[in-house]
């Protein structure tokens, strides 16, 4: 049976950490976070967002868009925020509503306020082990690793998903850490094959009920970053839990895995902004 990895205390734990060093800065760090549109998902997000703002002592400007607004309007405010010396990380929450260009948002936002890491700049200088923000979802998933002192350097790591935001900086990390990585995708033909080799199994596709037992090598460490509803409209992850867990030897759970250790790494990076921002 897997021990449960448990990413809600562990994030608990960052954050205090952040809350105590924010104590010591000369100013109030700043978050400023953008929302366009009513996804209700994002609102869920973004309000779990500002909540642990608040309780590290980081101050957010939350600025709430309707669906109509235009690309230059967007672009704006951006910019706006970028001279802004009281905001030292920008959020635009993802995804943006149809017709709306996100990679122009993400270009706009000036590298040293981009907490999420996904402007180029930034993620070129992470891919070369250069100091940057971490991305915060793999950045939790590596914590998370450390945290329950799993090694990773010489370890068969399978990545399952290839987005901008998840599976590639995923892999990123994992090399850095010495972990031989294999990353697969839609079009990875007899996947079960590659996920059986894995000793660090990271899933973040989005489909439920995606990893089964037969897929895990016994022993496994299977790391789930997918966030979806079953048919019951219950939270999951992709990972066929119960039956994945009587074989793993560790395993996050969905919800009170991977999430919180993403929110976590985003309040660490806008300290970090601020210290750069000389706060
Ligand atoms: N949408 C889903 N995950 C994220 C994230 O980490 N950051 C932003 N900005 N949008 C998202």
């Amino acid at each position: 049976m897997a021990v449960r990895i448990d990413g809600k205390a562990l994030a608990a734990q960052v954050k205090e950490q952040v809350r105590r060093e924010v104590e010591t800065l000369s100013r109030q760090p700043g978050l400023a976070v953008i929302l366009v549109g009513d996804n209700p998902a994002s609102q869920v997000y973004v309000r779990g967002k500002e909540s642990d703002c608040a309780e590290c002592g980081i101050r957010s400007f939350s600025h709430r868009l309707p669906a109509q607004t235009s690309q230059k309007e967007l672009l704006e405010l951006v910019e706006q925020l970028n001279q802004d010396a009281a905001v030292d990380g920008i959020l635009c929450q993802l995804p943006l509503p149809e017709g709306l260009n996100e990679d122009q948002v993400i270009h706009a936002i000036a590298p040293d306020k981009d907490v999420d890491c996904f402007h180029p700049f930034n993620v070129g200088q992470m891919s070369i082990g250069a100091p940057t923000f971490l991305p915060c979802t793999p950045a939790g998933v590596m914590e998370m690793l450390r945290a329950y002192e799993i090694p990773v350097a010489g370890k068969r790591c399978v990545v399952l998903g290839r987005s901008n935001i998840v599976g590639k900086p995923m892999a990123m990390l994992l090399t850095q850490a010495d972990g031989t990585v294999t990353v697969c995708h839609s079009r990875t033909p007899d996947l079960a094959a590659l996920t059986r080799e894995a000793d660090i199994l990271v899933v973040a596709v989005g489909r439920v009920g995606l990893v089964t037992a037969d897929m895990v090598r016994p022993g496994a460490v299977v790391i789930d970053v997918a966030m979806n509803r079953n048919a019951d409209g219950k939270l999951c992850g992709d990972v066929v839990f119960d039956e994945v867990e009587a074989k793993a030897s560790y395993i996050t759970p969905v919800p009170g895995g991977v999430g919180p250790m993403t929110r976590a790494m985003l309040m660490r990076n806008i300290l970090t902004a601020a210290r750069n921002h000389g706060a």
